[in-house]
């Protein structure tokens, strides 16, 4: 509008004899190179608006005060964990009451439990992402409190239900676990966590960009990258979260057969979701409601007649249903 007022207002002048042609002329120019920069404002000004929402959280990162860390020097030698008597709560919300079991070194203990039940709490708190506010974790023997976090998490490798990958490639976002392995090492890791095949079809092999936290991946080729990282990271302590969210049966086996490899030699934590995984278990910790509710290995729990029989009961009637249906299926066609 601006631009068509100067031509307009311009034009009558310039043939009213009120300006030269040279003025005229200037102007127009002069008023399209003055509407570039307050273009500029406004595009600046939404950029703006973003960068604020962003800036909010970034400045809620900083304000949080850190853990505090006494650096007493210690390492640990075993990695068995115990906790005992913990409770913890989210800001008003109490999600572990109470709380005591052990975890003996290099064996598997499996949590399950009802949505909301405070498994995947338990596995943060072993990793000293929050305090417990009663109690207290120790691990081989030592309360967490006492180590220096980045002492504590590089005896943890971590799988969790929400992978997150970087946009990067592939070999460097397995290479996350561990920054100076060499390719071999990246290649060993990824054979053992059964994603070497997928990625070796990938137009780039391991050097093709994931995008933005793996866009371009499926949910179980993300969590074999995430095995194949805590492989490669080697720690004695492995907390893995299955994630929910459906699988195809092909994935699934070759997921059951990456966390084999994982667990050789390893103190596994598993909030298990699928069948194998639990009943593979040394030890099943049942979660309900913030508290251990049942232990034991799977034949003591599913003739205990308690919350982990009935969901067993449940699990293998869905699973009858299906084999039934796909025998129906077999039968129709
Ligand atoms: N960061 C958080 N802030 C506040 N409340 C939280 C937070 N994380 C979890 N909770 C709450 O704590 C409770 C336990 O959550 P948690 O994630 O441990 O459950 P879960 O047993 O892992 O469930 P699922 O099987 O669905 O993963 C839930 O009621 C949840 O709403
Ligand atoms: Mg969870």
């Amino acid at each position: 509008m601006g631009f068509g007022i100067i031509l307009a207002l311009g034009s009558y002048l310039l043939f009213g004899g009120e300006i030269s042609l040279n003025i005229f002329l200037l102007f127009l120019v002069l008023g399209l190179r003055f509407y570039s920069p307050v273009q500029n404002i406004v595009s600046y000004m939404s950029l703006m608006r973003i960068m604020s929402a962003s800036m909010e959280r970034i400045v809620e990162v900083l304000n949080r005060k850190p853990l505090p860390e006494p650096d007493n020097g210690h390492s640990l030698i075993s990695f068995d964990i115990e906790f005992k008597n913990v409770s913890f709560k989210y800001d008003d919300t109490v999600v572990l009451k109470d709380i005591s079991f052990k975890i003996p070194q290099n064996t598997i203990t499996a949590l399950v439990g009802p949505s909301g039940a405070g498994k995947t709490t338990i596995a943060s708190l072993i990793a000293r992402f929050w305090d417990v506010d009663e109690g207290e974790i120790l691990v081989g023997g030592c309360n967490i409190k006492d180590l220096k976090t980045d002492r504590l998490l590089k005896y943890i490798s971590m799988v969790f239900q929400d992978v997150y990958l970087f946009n990067d490639n592939i070999i460097n976002n397995i290479r996350f676990g561990n920054k100076d392995a060499g390719k071999e090492e990246v290649i060993e890791a990824a054979k053992a966590a059964r994603c070497h095949e997928f990625i070796e079809m990938l137009p780039e092999g391991y050097d093709t960009i994931i995008g933005e936290r793996g866009a371009t991946l499926s949910g179980g080729e993300k969590q074999r990258i995430s095995i194949a990282r805590a492989i490669l990271k080697d720690a004695p302590i492995v907390l893995l979260d299955e994630a929910t969210a459906y699988v195809d049966p092909e994935n699934e086996i070759l997921i059951q057969e990456a966390i084999n490899s994982l667990v050789k030699s390893r103190t596994l934590i598993i909030i298990a979701h699928r069948l194998s995984t639990i009943t593979a278990a040394d030890q099943i910790l049942v979660i309900d409601n913030g508290r251990v509710i049942e232990r034991g290995k799977h034949s003591e729990l599913v003739s205990g007649g308690g919350l982990y029989s009935r969901f067993w009961d449940k699990r293998m009637k869905a699973r009858g249903w299906r084999i039934a249906e796909k025998q129906k299926e077999i039968i129709n066609m």
